[in-house]
């Protein structure tokens, strides 16, 4: 290709993937496949690599660049990043208004979630993102360009005249979901989690490699320009809009409005719908409109007088620490749980939180009679954030790794390249009560009553040793447990009974095989129409299978090559488990999808439709998926149908598909 055409082909290409980089990681509206995304995406990477020549840091290709460095340089913000001043309750909101009203005579206000992360600002000039800095003390922050450009939803490029040299704010923060899956992940690799969205978002910025926050899901929220002098907005709602149409990301749940009753009516509803949303926020913020009457209120050397904090209610709070117990779980794998004094955090009492691990507790030098500060983030499970250690008197306790199974005993090893211990002995009471209870329970076999305690009380009676004496129970046995009477051992033995015919991939799920969760239980079952096929598959038949990986396969392959395990399958069929067949029809290895809520169904009742006409339900939307079911209030799911090309049906296309 000529230099020139050249030239213009990677232009035209920059063009077209900015466009969907802005539908995409913006505005969430997809508008190709990621297929077609990528060709343009590896044709442009080609060009540039035959003429480095026009390669230029704005480039979609330069998201990722640059060395490690050692250091980051500091900049200075070209005017301070003030920090907001606070309220807790509406008296002191009223409070703030009155002082606003005594400088002007009556105003608009708007109100924005304020998001929990890191703070940053964001330089372009001639339109292009040359700069972006922490805010660190509020003058001076530290220069971290490349990990921001590493954020798709920030613009390397600008094409509006107006806004081509103009410096935003925002909010970095990660995304609850990538949150929880990160953590996961960095358990699974013995690496130290985060305590929260918040701390991910700002270790993330921090890291002095930017291929580190490139592969971390962070994503921004712009609030502001930092200086509105000579752009010709007249308030900062205008301002708002139009840095939305050139392409930064603007929380949609920014409103208006004309008084300060509505304001207060909105505070609260964002409190109640904050566990609604996919990321973390810790209150609103309220901003007079009026960038005129902005600039009359003026600010404290801290705080602007025009704009305050309506903070929520804390999910944090500080408790003692009063001792680390070991939890056994189904897998042998010992799991550290802090036992608090219990706390109110948030609306919830908290009585113990997850260490996660060995590693984790040295990490935060937890000490048994701390005073700790403990934290809960959504659905997340509560976590303790670190020992307050001005607290200490010196009778603090060092935690002691137990030398032994706490519960059986027996063995316990920490495998090479793991973070966890576990306990040798597959005969350990506390796995086997684990195991018992996932096998029975909701997801699983949904053996009704048959709780884990209901489990424990069988074991400790020692009425059953494994999960196949379930279905050898009688009824004289179950009513010399304490709490049972005719009519509870009669419903459980019926629960029990009624559960021999439950689907096999809710049977090959409670088997608790390792890596196998519900959906692969799905997958597995929709692929092998029985335990004993599943028992002889082998491994390349099982990786073969869309939506399985390696280790899955491998774990499914280990699990029916041990001999134990084939002889607890033999024991449940003589005692009549069957698994029903699966209805055949079109519903036959399809796989649903479910967002938003129905009228006349709760998801159970939806999945167990279809899961009973041999469909597959999974909580994740891929290209294996073959129907998104949308109801009312359809989530972000909505849009990622589309652009995957994924059939979408709404709840009568839903009944109808099943027959209802
Ligand atoms: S406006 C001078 N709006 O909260 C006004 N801040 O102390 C500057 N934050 O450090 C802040 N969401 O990083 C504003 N919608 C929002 C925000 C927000 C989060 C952070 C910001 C600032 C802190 C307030």
């Amino acid at each position: 290709m000529e230099r020139d055409t050249a030239n213009k082909t990677i232009e035209e290409l920059r063009e077209n993937i900015r466009y969907h980089d802005r539908k995409y990681y913006v505005e969430n509206d997809p508008v190709i496949s990621d297929y077609e995304y990528d060709k343009f995406v590896k044709d442009l990477e080609r060009l540039e690599g035959q003429f480095p020549e026009f390669i230029t840091p704005d480039s979609p290709t330069q998201r990722v660049s640059g060395e490690a460095a050692k250091e980051f340089p500091s900049v200075e913000h070209r005017t301070e990043m003030l920090s907001l001043d606070n309220t807790y309750n509406f008296d002191e909101l009223r409070e703030f208004h009155k002082r606003v009203l005594k400088n002007i005579p009556e105003c608009e206000y708007v109100v924005e979630p304020k998001i929990d992360g890191l703070g940053v600002a964001l330089a372009y000039e001639d339109g292009k993102f040359i700069r972006g800095a922490t805010r660190g003390d509020g003058r001076v922050g530290e220069d971290v360009t490349l990990n921001l450009k590493t954020i798709r939803s920030i613009p390397l490029k600008i094409d509006d005249e107006r806004l081509a040299n103009v410096e935003v704010r925002g909010e970095v923060y990660m995304p609850l979901p990538g949150f929880k899956k990160m953590n996961k992940q960095r358990e699974e690799d013995g690496e130290p989690v985060f305590a929260n969205p918040r701390n991910a978002a700002a270790g993330s910025i921090r890291q002095l490699d930017p291929k580190i926050p490139a592969s971390r899901p962070l994503d921004i929220f712009i609030y502001s320009l930092s200086f509105t002098e000579g752009l010709g907005f007249s308030t900062h709602w205008e301002s708002l809009q139009a840095l939305r149409s050139v392409g930064f990301k603007i929380n949609p749940k920014a409103k208006l409005f004309k008084t300060l009753d509505e304001v207060i009516k909105y505070c609260e509803k964002l409190e109640e719908d904050r566990d609604k949303l996919d990321y973390e926020i810790d209150g609103t913020v309220i901003k007079v409109n009026s960038i005129e009457q902005q600039r009359i209120l003026g600010a404290t050397t801290k705080h602007p007088r025009w704009s305050i904090a309506y903070k929520f209610k804390a999910r944090q709070a500080t408790t003692r620490l009063v001792k680390i117990t070991w939890q056994v779980g189904r897998t042998g794998a010992l799991t550290p749980v802090a036992e608090l004094e219990p706390v109110e955090v948030g609306g919830v009492t908290i009585s113990r939180a997850t260490l996660h691990n060995e590693d984790e507790i040295r990490k935060k030098d937890l000490k048994e009679g701390d005073i700790v500060l403990v934290e809960r983030s959504g659905d997340v499970i509560p976590q303790v954030v670190k020992a307050i250690s001005e607290n200490r008197t010196g009778e603090e306790k060092e935690f002691a790794m137990p030398k032994e199974c706490p519960e059986c005993h027996g063995e316990i090893e920490r495998p090479e390249g793991e973070a966890r211990w576990r306990c040798q002995n597959l005969q350990c009471p506390a796995q086997l009560k684990r195991r018992i209870a996932h096998f029975a329970s909701r997801n699983a076999m949904d053996i009704e009553h048959m709780g884990p305690e209901t489990v424990d009380k069988l074991l400790d009676a020692e009425l059953i040793k494994g999960l196949e004496d379930l279905y050898s129970l009688k009824k004289e046995e179950i009513l010399e447990l304490e709490g049972f009477e005719e009519k509870s051992a009669q419903n459980i033995l019926d629960a029990i009974d009624d559960s021999k015919t439950r689907e096999l991939s809710r049977l090959i799920f409670g088997l608790g095989i390792r890596h196998v969760g519900q959906y692969a239980g799905q997958l597995l079952a929709a692929r092998f129409t029985s335990l004993d096929a599943l028992a002889q598959a082998q491994y390349y038949q099982l990786e073969d299978i869309k939506g399985i990986g390696k280790e899955t396969a491998e774990s499914v392959v280990g699990f029916f090559t041990d001999e134990k395990n084939m002889k607890l399958i033999q024991a449940l069929k003589d005692r009549g488990v069957a698994p029903s067949e699966k209805a055949k029809g079109e519903l036959e290895g399809k796989v649903f999808v479910f967002t938003g809520s129905m009228k006349d169904f709760s998801r159970d009742e939806a999945s167990k439709l279809v899961t009973s006409r041999g469909g597959i339900v999974s909580g994740s939307l891929s290209k294996n998926t073959d129907y998104l079911v949308a109801g009312e209030k359809p989530g972000s799911k909505f849009k990622k149908a589309k652009k995957l090309g994924v059939k979408v049906l709404d709840e009568r296309e839903f009944k109808e598909i099943v027959g209802e």
